[in-house]
C-alpha cells in the first residue's frame, strides 16, 4: 500500500531543482532532429492543484515555486521552466503545478513519444485522464522498476529515463541502482536523471559509493541544499544524479545554480554543488 502523494510536496524547492534540470534535459535531446523517448519510472498525478486542501497542508510550493515565480532576473534554463508553469497558469496568478510528465510534454515534437508509469490507483487515473486523447503518450499503472525493463532499450535510440521515488521504503535505494545498473546494461547510451531527498550526509555518501562501484560510466551529481545544518527527519536539500549528460551540461549548472540556490535558500544557508563521481 502506497501511502506517499505527491500533492503534499508539489512544486516545493525538491521539485523546483528536479524539474529545472528535466527540462534543461529535454532541450538537449531537443539539439537533434532524431525523435527522442522519454520514460518516466514515478511520474506522479501529471498536474498539481495548489488551491487543494492536499497542497495547502503544509504550502511546501510557498517555499519553491512561489519564490520564482515573479522574479524577472531568471537565468535562461530557469526561464524554459517558467514557461511551463506559466502554460499552465494562464491568468496571472499561480494555482497549478505542473508535474514532471507536463514539463516534457511541453517540448514534445510530434515524432518524440513518452511512456509513464505510477503505480499509485488514484493518481494514475489522472495521470490516464490528462492524457486520455494523447497518442505520444502511453500511461501504465506499473512498478517504474519493472519499466525499465519492459520498455528499455527504445526503438528511438535517445533519450531520457526520470527515475523519482518517494523513498518512503527503506530498500528504495538498493532496489533503484539494482535496477539501474541492469538498465544502463540493456540501454548504455540513455541519459538517466535520478532525483533523491538529502536529509543526513551518510546515506548520500553511501549511495554515491555504489554508483561509483557499479561499473555505470558518466556519472554527474548536481546538489542542491538550503539549510547548513543536516536533520535526518527535515529535507535539507535535494540532488540528482545524471548518468551521460549532455555535452557541457556540467558548465551550465555551475552557471545557474547559484542564482537558484539564492532564490530557494531562505536563510542564505546550504549551497550548490556540482561533482563529476565518475568520468567518462
Ligand atoms: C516523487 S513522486 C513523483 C513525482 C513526479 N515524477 C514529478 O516530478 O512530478 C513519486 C511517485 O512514485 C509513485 N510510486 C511509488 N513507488 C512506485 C513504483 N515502484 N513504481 C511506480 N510508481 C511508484 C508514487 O505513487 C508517487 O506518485
Amino acid at each position: 500500500m502506497l501511502s506517499y502523494r505527491h500533492g503534499f510536496h508539489a512544486g516545493n524547492f525538491a521539485d523546483v531543482f528536479k524539474h529545472i534540470l528535466l527540462c534543461r534535459l529535454v532541450q538537449s535531446l531537443l539539439g537533434k532532429d532524431k525523435p527522442f523517448f522519454y520514460l518516466d519510472t514515478h511520474a506522479g498525478a501529471g498536474r498539481y492543484d495548489l488551491t487543494s486542501v492536499m497542497a495547502k497542508k503544509n504550502r511546501e510550493f510557498n517555499g519553491g515555486i512561489s519564490r520564482l515565480w515573479e522574479k524577472a532576473d531568471a537565468p535562461e534554463a530557469v526561464r524554459d521552466y517558467l514557461a511551463v508553469v506559466r502554460a499552465i497558469n494562464p491568468t496571472e496568478e499561480l494555482q497549478a503545478y505542473p508535474g514532471s510528465p507536463l514539463f516534457v510534454r511541453h517540448f514534445l515534437r510530434p515524432a518524440d513519444r513518452m511512456m509513464l508509469c505510477e503505480l499509485h490507483s488514484k493518481d494514475a487515473e489522472y495521470l490516464k485522464e490528462e492524457f486520455a486523447r494523447d497518442r505520444q503518450v502511453s500511461v501504465q499503472m506499473l512498478d517504474g522498476y519493472h519499466g525499465l525493463k519492459a520498455y528499455l532499450p527504445p526503438i528511438q535510440r535517445r533519450g531520457l529515463v526520470l527515475i523519482d521515488p518517494a523513498f518512503e521504503l527503506k530498500d528504495e535505494r538498493a532496489r533503484l541502482l539494482e535496477a539501474l545498473t541492469e538498465a544502463y546494461k540493456r540501454w548504455s547510451g540513455g541519459i538517466y536523471a535520478i532525483w533523491y531527498p538529502i536529509q543526513d550526509r551518510q546515506t548520500v555518501d553511501w549511495f554515491h559509493r555504489q554508483l561509483i562501484r557499479s561499473g555505470i560510466r558518466n556519472i554527474l551529481s548536481a546538489e542542491l541544499k538550503i539549510y547548513d545544518e543536516e536533520m535526518p527527519l527535515r529535507m535539507n536539500g535535494t540532488g540528482m544524479i545524471i548518468v551521460n549528460p549532455p555535452w557541457q551540461l556540467d558548465g551550465q549548472l555551475e552557471a545557474f545554480g547559484p542564482w537558484l540556490w539564492q532564490a530557494m535558500s531562505q536563510q542564505g544557508q546550504g549551497g550548490f554543488k556540482v561533482n563529476w563521481l565518475v568520468p567518462e
